[in-house]
């Protein structure tokens, strides 16, 4: 068991860990009476059957609720099918969800904690490398409407992240690079040791192998965990996260989300650099150093659909028709830029 770090709030605080046995977790944590595990069809198959049968043993009761995998069912109906499945199986305010799954099913889950009979509390197991580093930790839950991606969501904390890092061994290269996006990500904004160490061990990354793999992950939640106590509701600086998500946001939509978010993310960081160096607050050599990274860890650096600056204003980071640009000075430092839109 390792704890990686406990993110302190101004109201509550929470536990990150890594490798734990869950199963010991949930017995020395008793959060709720029963577990609605909540998890996609392919993480059932997968993860959670196994979890509902480990718990079991352990005399902890739970029941499994599932949907079909993809960012398309992160929806109201979605939602709203989950709630009427836990109702019908006698699940109330004693009880508690775990979120097993990506970034989808942990944004919904977390949503659907949020508001299940006025909110009870949920427990954070994400299983792809994007959740693991970014989307568990910080408690923004949402899904996605027509107008746009997460415009209905929440600020609920989960009351505990649980990462294990064995769920990564069934999941794609694909998948795996999207994950190191965020990754990069963190490196520029906040640590030049990140980047370094992302510079040199790339293929181990990529390979998975283990103690690259512990390192990038305890050094991202930090980063993130971080920046969440220092702003929990993103009035401010947690607006850094969304480096190269600005442009990135735009690509996803454009490419009718078949770009995945970590994908469109790195094209986005490529494009803010550009603006970076023409705003001569990043040297030239420095934005081709992190293009090369981005190159490094197989994922893309230009679009031929690039967002024209209007299709940025449906993002909701938006505030009238400014919009706020993450731009790094530095490998490690970044600013937050507002720019008016015309
Ligand atoms: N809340 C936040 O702060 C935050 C931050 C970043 C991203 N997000 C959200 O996260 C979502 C993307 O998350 P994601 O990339 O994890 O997508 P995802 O949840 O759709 O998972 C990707 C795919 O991998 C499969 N999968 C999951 N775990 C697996 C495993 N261990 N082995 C094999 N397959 C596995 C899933 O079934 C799915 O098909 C988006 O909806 C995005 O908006 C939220
Ligand atoms: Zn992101």
């Amino acid at each position: 068991m390792a704890l990686i770090k406990e993110i302190k709030l101004s109201t509550e605080s929470y536990k990150i860990f890594i490798n734990e046995n869950i199963e010991s977790f949930f017995k020395k944590n008793k959060i709720g009476q029963k577990y609605a595990i909540i998890t996609d069809d392919k993480v059932k198959k997968l993860y959670a059957i196994k979890l509902k049968n480990e718990l079991q043993k352990n005399k902890i009761e739970a029941e499994i609720f599932s949907f079909k995998n993809g960012e398309k069912q992160k929806t109201i109906n979605t939602l709203e099918t989950l709630a009427n499945q836990m109702v019908e199986k006698g699940f109330d305010r004693k009880d508690a969800i775990i979120a097993l799954g990506g970034g989808v099913v942990g944004d919904l889950a977390g949503f659907l904690a949020s508001t299940y009979m006025r909110g009870i509390p949920y427990i954070q197991v994400p299983t792809t490398l994007l959740a693991m580093v970014d989307s568990s930790i910080g408690g923004k839950t949402g899904v996605d409407i027509s107008s746009g991606k997460n415009l209905l969501g929440t600020f609920h904390q989960p009351q505990a992240v649980l990462i294990n890092t064995n769920y990564l061994q069934t999941l794609s290269q694909q998948q795996i690079k999207n994950g190191v996006g965020e990754i990069i990500k963190y490196g520029v904004i906040s640590s030049k040791q990140l980047f370094e160490y992302l510079e040199k061990n790339m293929q181990n990354i990529l390979d998975l192998k283990e103690e690259n793999i512990n390192y990038i992950i305890k050094k991202s939640v930090i980063i993130k965990a971080e920046i969440v106590e220092q702003d929990e509701k993103e009035s401010n600086i947690r607006m850094i996260l969304n480096y190269g998500h600005t442009y990135g946001h735009a690509i996803e939509k454009i490419s009718n989300y078949k770009l995945l978010h970590g994908y469109a993310v790195a094209i986005g960081m490529v494009i803010a650099n550009k603006i970076a160096v023409e705003e001569k607050i990043l040297k030239q050599t420095d934005s081709e150093r992190i293009k090369n990274l981005i190159k490094l860890a197989g994922l893309p650096t230009t679009t031929l659909h690039k967002p024209k600056l209007k299709d940025l204003l449906s993002d909701k980071k938006k505030e009238g028709n400014f919009i706020s640009f993450i731009l790094p000075t530095k490998i490690g430092e970044a600013v937050i830029k507002k720019t008016q839109c015309q």
